[in-house]
């Protein structure tokens, strides 16, 4: 199959196919995940919690990316392969496009992620303008854990919607490809998917986006603790890794994850 592209995902947008994304940080799991006709591959500093077992995504280097990055690249002939810039790493323009090219030329990533609102505006032009594809990141910042004080659904109120809307549109206007949106409420992920061109893609954000991701632990039952009311443990129902992955996929492009019960 061909391998997906920033103007495939355009394209699935505007025909209404939902795009199907999870989180990898290793080949064998990668290539199941590329078999089943994902078509986003995070290798997301998520890995921090469920490779690394910390508490928060904070001490993920750029050189723990850069490495999952390279197991990950090897496994996908077809899905399109997005790194996580890990916190801190992205504090101006130039540290942003020296990690983005650590991603790209060492990992080997086809695309970058950072999180953040307005004021990472600069720094998503400074790296659309050198040729970097942009994933945003908007809603629940993993990152932002110690100024936030917890991880709570953003975007609840009329103000907090109308601004992260305004964020959403200034990304696009940078010259953002893609917007990962995170436990969010499903009226704001629908709103978004609708006014915004590029794709938007959510985590606990509702069924409307154009897209949905969950980390991989949570698609398998394997996450350490509770598992975040946004996740579905699709190894519940079958009997393989391979079949939960294609479950999963299924589901999402049909529409049947998310349901009302997995979002805000
Ligand atoms: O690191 C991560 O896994 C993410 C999620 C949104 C999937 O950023
Ligand atoms: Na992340």
């Amino acid at each position: 199959a061909a391998p997906v592209t920033v103007s495939r995902l355009r394209r699935m947008k505007s025909e209404g196919k939902p795009i199907a994304c999870l989180t990898a940080y290793d080949y064998s799991l990668a290539r199941v995940e590329d078999a089943a006709g994902v078509d986003f591959v995070l290798v997301g500093d998520s890995l921090g919690n469920v490779v690394q077992g910390r508490p928060t995504t904070l001490p993920v280097t750029v050189d723990d990316i850069v490495y999952h990055t390279r197991c990950v690249v090897p496994a996908c002939e077809r899905a399109l392969v997005v790194a996580d810039m890990p916190f801190l790493s992205y504090t101006d323009e130039r540290a942003a496009l020296d990690c983005a090219a650590r991603l790209m030329k060492e990992g080997g990533a086809q695309m970058v992620k950072l999180e953040g609102a307005g004021d990472q505006t600069g720094i998503v032009a400074a790296l659309a303008r050198a040729g970097v594809p942009v994933c945003a990141h908007l809603g629940l910042q993993p990152q932002l854990v110690h100024k936030m004080g917890g991880y709570r659904v953003q975007g609840r109120d009329e103000a907090g919607a109308d601004a992260l809307l305004a964020e959403a549109r200034q990304l696009e206007a940078a010259g953002a490809d893609v917007l990962l949106v995170e436990c969010i409420p499903a009226v704001l992920g629908e709103r978004l998917a609708g006014e915004l061109a590029i794709p938007v893609i959510g985590i606990g954000a509702g069924a409307a986006c154009d897209g949905q991701i969950l980390v991989v632990q949570d698609v398998l039952g394997i996450t350490p603790g509770r598992s975040p009311r946004f996740a579905r443990d699709f190894l519940a129902d079958g009997g393989s890794i391979q079949a939960a992955i294609g479950a999963y996929v299924e589901a999402v492009r049909e529409r049947r994850f998310p349901t009302p019960e997995h979002s805000f």
